[in-house]
């Protein structure tokens, strides 16, 4: 059901790969509720995925932007603009990449060549995006970004590897450029902290399986999934949510504080 919360919004979507992103669903949840879209995704993502297919669903251009290199994401805001013909109400960072997770290489043995890569990617890419956005003045007043993150920035999950950081320090970035962006154009920055989703990133560390069936065990509403994600993700762009910045929010069923379930200690008594 739609409510038209975002009606007369304009906003930029970065990391629809294919249908079970949760960039993908926010999407189409965003389009659903009234507003116009620009899709973006590296160069690389864009020739791999079927990115297409959402943009014709939704009415949406797509602008290639690799989220590393500050030109392109220099060009991706002025298109935008020029696009929209004017500025833009919301931002969903939606990106996750490290190399060390995909090649398997445990926390203590990181190369850091590739945690370097993954960092610019997962963290610094946020900062990148927000520093574009503010030299360009091209978020509204009032406007709302949000990134996604998970809760290993808090708590270890071993096999979450460099990810644990990189997330860490995203919401660190939210949180200052909250401050600056907030103080200078009342631009509000969250981040999300979702449960385990089946996603091609999500998928990519060691062990899922057993990681998203714990989490929906150690969850009293159990895992919430990418539509539930995007539904939560609508009301931060929206109106309603107005006063609320520099917040990690969970978006989990209260696996964050949680302790233990009955299921779980079932399970243990085995
Ligand atoms: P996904 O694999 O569908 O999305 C990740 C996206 O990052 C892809 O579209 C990919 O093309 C993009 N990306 C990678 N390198 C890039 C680059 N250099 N420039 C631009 N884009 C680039 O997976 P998912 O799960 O939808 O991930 C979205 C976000 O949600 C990530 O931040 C992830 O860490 C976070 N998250 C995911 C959870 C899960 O269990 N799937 C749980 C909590 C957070």
């Amino acid at each position: 059901m739609a409510y038209n919360l975002l009606k007369g919004k304009k906003g930029i979507i970065f990391g629809a790969l294919d249908e079970n992103s949760i960039a993908w669903k926010t999407a189409q949840h965003c389009f659903a509720e009234g507003a116009e879209i620009v899709l973006t995704n590296a160069p690389i993502a864009l020739r791999m995925g079927t990115i297409n297919k959402l943009a014709e669903e939704i009415n949406a251009p797509v602008i290639p932007a690799d989220v590393t290199v500050a030109a392109d994401i220099e060009n991706l805001f002025t298109q935008s603009m020029e696009h929209f013909g004017g500025k833009v109400d919301f931002v969903l960072h939606s990106i996750g990449m490290s190399i060390n997770v995909r090649k398997g290489i445990p926390y203590f043995d990181n190369n850091y060549d590739f945690t370097h890569k993954g960092f610019d990617i997962s963290a610094l890419s946020l900062h990148r995006v927000l520093a574009t956005a503010m030299k360009l003045d091209a978020i509204n007043e009032w406007g709302s970004v949000v990134a996604l993150t998970y809760i290993a920035a808090q708590r270890v999950f071993p096999d979450y590897n460099d990810m644990a950081d990189n997330k860490a320090v995203l919401e660190s970035i939210a949180r200052n450029f909250g401050y600056f962006y907030g103080t200078k154009k009342k631009v509000r920055i969250n981040t999300v902290s979702q449960s385990p989703t089946r996603t091609t990133a999500g998928s990519g560390v060691k062990g899922f399986d057993g990681f998203i069936n714990y989490a929906e065990k150690m969850s009293p509403l159990g895992n919430a999934n990418a539509d539930q994600c995007a539904d939560y993700v609508v009301t931060l762009f929206s109106d309603l949510t107005k006063m609320v910045t520099m917040q990690n929010l969970f978006h989990d069923g209260g696996f964050s504080y949680t302790g233990v379930t009955a299921e779980v200690i079932a399970q243990m008594e085995k």
